[in-house]
C-alpha cells in the first residue's frame, strides 16, 4: 500500500504553551489511523498543523511524497486532503446541493460536472432525498453527513475527520460507523480525532495518543486501551 501521509517532529507553540511537542505519524492508503487524548492535549492542533490551518513551527509533513509542510490548506486540499470541523457550519440558507457544489467546483470544470458529483456524493452519504431542503432543516445525524458529503466532494485522497460522531444517537452512531468502514475499503486513508471509544475500536487500524502535546503511546486499538499511561492520562484530567 502506497504511503499517504507521514509527519515527523511535528511541533507547534502558542506563546510558552506547546501545544504538539514532536509528533511522527505515517500512514497507508486504506487505513484508519485514531487519534485520542484528554482535553488540551493537542488533538485539534495536531490536526489543523497536519490540514494546514496552523503552522507547524518545527517538522515536516509530507502527502504522498510530496512536502507540503509550508503549503497553505487549499494547496493540500489539490494535493488530496479532505476535512471536516469539529463544529459543522453549513451554509444554512443553502440548499443541502448548494452546500456541496460549493466543494464539488473545485475538482470540476463545468456546473453540470460539479451538480453530477455533488449529488453522487449526497448519495453516498445517503442524503440524496434531501438535496433540495435548505440545510437547515437537517437534524444533527444529517449535518454531520452533510459535513462528510462536503469533505468528499473535493476527492480526497485522504480524509480528516474531527469528532464526526459526537452526540449521535446509537443508530446513527453506527450509520455513521459503517459509512466510515465504507471509505476504508474504497481505499482512501482516514485520521480520525473521536472521542467515542467504540468508533475507535472499531475503526481504527492504528491509536495514537497524546496527552499534553507528547505522543504517551500507539498502537493497536486493544493495545493502547489497555495501557496504564493511557489510563492515568484519562483519569488524571477528567
Ligand atoms: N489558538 C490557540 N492559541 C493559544 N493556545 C491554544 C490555541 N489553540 C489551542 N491552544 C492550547 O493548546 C493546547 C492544546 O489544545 P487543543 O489542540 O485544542 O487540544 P484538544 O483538541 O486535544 O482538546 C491547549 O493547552 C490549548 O489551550
Ligand atoms: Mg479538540
Amino acid at each position: 500500500m502506497l504511503e499517504a501521509l507521514r509527519a515527523e517532529g511535528i511541533t507547534v507553540r502558542f506563546g510558552g504553551v506547546t501545544a504538539v511537542d514532536h509528533v511522527s505519524l505515517t500512514l497507508k492508503d486504506g487505513e484508519i489511523l485514531g487519534l485520542i487524548g484528554p482535553n488540551g492535549a493537542g488533538k485539534t492542533t495536531l490536526f489543523n498543523a497536519l490540514t494546514g490551518f496552523v503552522p507547524a513551527g518545527e517538522g515536516r509533513i509530507t502527502l504522498y511524497g510530496q512536502d507540503v509542510t509550508r503549503d497553505p490548506p487549499y494547496q493540500r486540499t489539490r494535493a488530496g486532503m479532505g476535512r471536516t470541523f469539529q463544529t459543522e457550519r453549513p451554509f444554512e440558507e443553502l440548499t443541502v446541493l448548494e452546500n456541496v457544489l460549493v466543494p464539488a467546483f473545485l475538482k470540476t470544470k463545468g456546473r453540470h460536472e460539479a451538480r453530477a458529483l455533488a449529488l453522487e456524493m449526497l448519495d453516498q452519504v445517503g442524503l440524496a432525498d434531501r438535496a433540495e431542503q435548505p440545510a437547515l432543516d437537517l437534524n444533527l445525524a444529517r449535518r454531520r453527513r452533510l459535513e462528510l458529503a462536503k469533505a468528499l466532494a473535493v476527492r480526497p485522497r485522504i480524509l480528516f475527520l474531527d469528532e464526526i460522531m459526537a452526540g449521535l444517537n446509537p443508530p446513527a452512531l453506527r450509520e455513521m460507523i459503517g459509512f466510515v468502514a465504507g471509505l476504508r475499503t474504497q481505499g482512501l486513508a482516514i485520521v480520525m480525532v473521536e472521542h467515542i471509544m467504540q468508533a475507535i475500536i472499531e475503526l481504527s487500524d492504528h491509536v495514537i495518543v497524546l496527552a499534553s502535546g507528547k505522543m504517551i503511546a500507539e498502537g493497536t486499538p486493544q493495545a493502547v486501551t489497555s495501557d496504564d499511561r493511557v489510563i492515568e492520562a484519562y483519569l488524571g484530567t477528567d
